[in-house]
């Protein structure tokens, strides 16, 4: 069963592929809704809650921060409340089968110098936005239903996801389709903050693999192994694109990057060990970031009717806002 308030990056048809076999539910609701939680987990009677949502864009999160202590924090805070108090009820073997498995994030570490070693398990949290900020609150609660109530929890932070079905406000989504259409590529600063990409199914191996093997109450990083400048991968992209639609027009499609002012409180570098991970439960990453991005260029290619359903009104209005106003550098 998923719980989702489907707000302007959820969307109900994404799940379309697991539609009609009747195992599987989706309820529309706000996890910040405690009657609702509660009485969905009493009549569900599920063996783990994997708490995926979070409003997740950074500049979002700089533009209406509030929004995001709601959902992150407040709501994280009622999804483990309810829980606990429907863990606490059940009999001793399912208590100890349970499990709260936390979906956060790389961000909650703050930033890196070039010649930094990876975040770990037990980097000092350090959090810059009031994105990452909400995040790494809501892992300190979980930390503490764990050692306080003893709820088998596990929390599990990666590293930046991109593949098929990502709302197009995310770097890699976003210049795929501009550059598609001709449009130009918004590049923050000089082009060279660095990210680790991870494939979107790698990671959800690798949340099985947790809730499946994790230790209760450890943490878990998750990284794609693929550190790369936005710089490089925008001009992967646009390389992708030429050689997918060529000669529609405006090829190369590199001509189109511009830089443009930068993200407040900018991270530098993300870069995550996931040593732990592939030691304690045998997972690595699949997938090479270069056929990751081939694949992901393709199905953006292959589904412009999904990219005309999510761009809606209101994703026009967040792309006016967030980008006719940056000067170009
Ligand atoms: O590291 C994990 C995090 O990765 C997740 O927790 C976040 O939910 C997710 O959004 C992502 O955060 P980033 O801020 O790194 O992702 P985003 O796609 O917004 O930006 C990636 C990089 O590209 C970042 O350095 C900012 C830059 N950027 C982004 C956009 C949207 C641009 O240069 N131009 C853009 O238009």
């Amino acid at each position: 069963m998923n719980l989702d308030l489907l707000t302007y990056a959820g969307n109900a048809a994404n799940l379309s592929a697991i539609e009609g076999g009747g195992r599987h539910e989706l309820v529309r609701g706000d996890i910040c809704d405690a009657e609702l939680v509660a009485s969905l987990l009493r009549t569900r009677q599920p063996r783990a809650v994997v708490h995926f949502a979070a409003e997740s864009h950074v500049d979002r999160s700089i533009v209406s921060p509030g929004e995001f202590i709601r959902t992150n924090v407040q709501g994280t805070f009622v999804l483990i409340e309810e829980t606990r108090k429907y863990w606490s009820g059940l009999g001793d073997a399912e208590r100890a089968r349970f499990r709260f498995l936390h979906v956060s994030t790389d961000e909650v570490y703050g930033t890196l110098g070039p010649e930094d070693t990876a975040f770990c398990e037990t980097t000092a949290y350090a959090p810059n936005s009031p994105y990452a900020a909400s995040k790494a609150s809501s892992d300190h609660l979980v930390r503490a239903y764990h050692h306080t109530f003893g709820l088998p929890v596990l929390t599990t932070n990666c590293s930046n996801n991109y593949g098929p079905f990502q709302f197009p406000e995310k770097l890699i989504p976003l210049m795929i389709l501009n550059a598609l259409e001709g449009k130009p590529l918004p590049v923050y600063g000089d082009g060279k903050n660095v990210r680790d990409w991870l494939f979107v199914e790698d990671h959800c191996a690798a949340i099985r693999t947790v809730l499946e093997r994790g230790r209760v109450g450890e943490t878990y990083n998750i990284g794609g192994n693929s550190e790369r400048a936005n710089l490089e991968v925008v001009t992967a992209i646009c390389n992708l694109v030429d050689e997918v639609r060529p000669g529609t027009g405006v090829a190369p499609r590199r001509e189109l990057i511009r830089f443009v002012e930068d993200r407040p409180g900018h991270d530098r570098r993300y870069a995550i060990d996931a040593s732990k991970i592939m030691r304690e439960l045998d997972w690595r990453p699949a997938e090479q970031f270069e056929s990751g991005l081939r694949k992901t260029v393709r199905w953006y290619v292959d589904n412009v009717d999904w990219v005309n359903s999510v761009r809606t009104g209101a994703y026009r209005d967040w792309i006016t806002r967030n980008y006719a106003e940056r000067t170009a550098l």
